[in-house]
């Protein structure tokens, strides 16, 4: 059993403090953009059929978050959907805010944030944070549970998170280790990811200051069993 505790601002685990987020940055600054919209027409993200499970719940707020936006495919769907809030795109690849840059350059209810979601600070609390497509399993679970209570600070009083997850079972294409993470080497560079077990989860969120935790499973266009909690 791992122990934690809480500083001043962030979590300490009493055991191996495994770091893996900034390792991955190097992937997603090679990755041509093209290649990285291929992977997500193989899970059968690429037609939104995520925001549309979940545009019901985000319709009428009023300022949402996604962290960790990529080249702005779920954003993309959710203006497509005729979303009149504020929207804010956090990213750290600087090829990726460029894209959505320019992409969004005429949108005055889009704003492209240059930001590391470990240091989370968005310019207004948000009703809602979005965290899909796995953005999650690319932080080791110390740095999750970090995340999230940055994730907590950041929203409205009565603000929830959306994280969109693989269900059990990560189609893994590298290696698995004893500690249960996986590691993809690929052309671009290693991805290292943790999938967090669901009590895992429910610790975090708890030690996050979050108290409710609702999970809906739906099916991606390539047949795939993906889920999405609702965390308040
Ligand atoms: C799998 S992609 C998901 C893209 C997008 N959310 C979607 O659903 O299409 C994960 C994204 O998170 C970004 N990311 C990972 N760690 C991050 C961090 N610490 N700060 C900001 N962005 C990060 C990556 O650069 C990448 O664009």
């Amino acid at each position: 059993m791992s122990i934690i505790r809480e500083t001043s601002n962030s979590y300490i685990e009493d055991q191996h403090l495994k770091l893996i987020n900034d390792a991955n940055f190097e992937f997603y600054n090679k990755i041509e953009i093209e290649k990285f919209k291929e992977f997500s027409a193989i899970i059968g993200l690429d037609e939104g059929i995520d925001i549309k499970v979940i545009y019901p719940e985000i319709k009428n707020l009023n300022t949402i978050a996604e962290i960790g936006s990529g080249y702005g495919r779920a954003i993309e769907f959710i203006k497509n959907n005729q979303f009149s809030g504020q929207v804010y795109a956090v990213e750290r690849v600087r090829k990726l805010l460029d894209y959505m840059e320019e992409k969004y350059t005429d949108d005055d209810n889009i704003e492209i944030i240059d930001q590391d979601l470990k240091q989370l600070n968005l310019p207004n609390k948000a009703d809602c944070i979005l965290w899909l497509w796995s953005g999650i399993l690319e932080l080791s679970l110390p740095e999750q549970r970090i995340v999230l209570k940055r994730l907590k600070d950041n929203l409205g009083e009565d603000g929830f998170l959306l994280i969109e997850t693989p269900y059990k079972n990560v189609r893994v294409i590298g290696s698995k280790g004893e500690d249960n993470y996986i590691k993809f080497e690929t052309e671009w560079g290693t991805i290292e990811a943790y999938l967090p077990t669901f009590e895992e989860l429910k610790e975090s969120i708890q030690l996050s200051g979050f108290s409710s935790i609702e999970s809906t499973f739906y099916q991606t266009k390539t047949g795939l069993t993906r889920i999405f909690y609702k965390i308040c």
